[in-house]
């Protein structure tokens, strides 16, 4: 069986890309095959943490142009998993960001389709994992790749305007659209990480709290801190959410 699982918050810069870049790299390492899209086409940032000389992005298949499978690359020798590890990009360009940024929401009706089209796609194509890197808050493009996935990891910072955000998002989107999903409280004061704030948020079970630490933001060699220091607390806490999304999906 295959999963999608979105990685989304109601603000930017709570860790979402960090979070699925290395819970693509732990399940690749478990000898999954895993498919990570960067689907935050108006903050693009995944092209800056890997060595990827793209030639086609994700911008050209919500496009229309081209298929999912030709804008995806193989990084798994490079990172040397077990099972391989794709990515597909966008397009960092300013120019393409301006253009993606400007579609309507028709446009992004289309784009729905497209997702969904594309999820069918990498499954058929044998993914056992699908990570969407997802733009913050509520505008379409963000829940189209909630919407298409079966599990969503919803980052939260440990401070008020986050909370209440989240709160809203979790009524006004997760629970409409039925969705499983999981919160990760990060960049947590110590206090909150020896003791979490609580085994539920707006009854959503949260599946780790993790603490700010540094050196996270420190270039790793690969992208993928989880797998160069597997006894990092923040890779710990990686390889737990990854069980317990596996868990809870079953
Ligand atoms: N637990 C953490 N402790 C300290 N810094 C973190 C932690 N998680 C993420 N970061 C850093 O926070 C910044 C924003 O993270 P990022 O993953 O890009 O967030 P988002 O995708 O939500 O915008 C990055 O510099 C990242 O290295
Ligand atoms: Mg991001």
């Amino acid at each position: 069986m295959s999963i999608t699982i979105a990685v989304h918050s109601c603000k930017g810069g709570t860790g979402k890309t960090s979070i699925a870049v290395n819970l693509a790299g732990v399940y690749a390492a478990s000898g999954k095959d895993v498919c990570l899209l960067d689907l935050d086409s108006k903050a693009p940032y995944l092209s800056s943490i890997f060595n990827v000389r793209s030639k086609q992005w994700i911008n050209d298949v919500l496009f229309g142009k081209c298929n999912v499978t030709d804008v995806i690359y193989d990084i798994s020798d490079e990172i040397g998993t077990k099972g391989k590890l794709y990515l597909g990009l966008s397009n960092p360009n300013i120019i393409a960001i301006r253009e993606i940024s400007s579609k309507d929401r028709k446009w992004q009706a289309k784009a729905l389709q497209i997702i969904m089209d594309a999820k069918r796609d990498l499954i058929s194509a044998g993914m056992d994992i699908i990570i969407l890197d997802t733009g913050p808050g509520v505008d379409f493009s963000s829940i189209n790749a909630v919407a298409v996935t079966d599990y969503v990891v919803i980052v939260v910072k440990p401070n008020k305007p986050c909370m209440v955000g989240t709160e809203q998002v979790v009524n006004g989107v997760y629970k409409l659209l039925n969705k499983k999903c999981g919160i990760v409280e990060n960049m947590c004061h110590e206090t909150h990480f020896l003791k979490p704030l609580s085994i539920t948020l707006f009854d959503v079970p949260v599946l780790a709290s993790i603490p700010c630490m540094c050196d996270v933001q420190l270039k790793t060699d690969t992208g993928i801190l989880a797998l160069e220091e597997s006894k990092h607390t923040f890779s710990d806490s990686i390889f737990k959410i990854a069980d317990k999304i596996l868990e809870q999906t079953d």
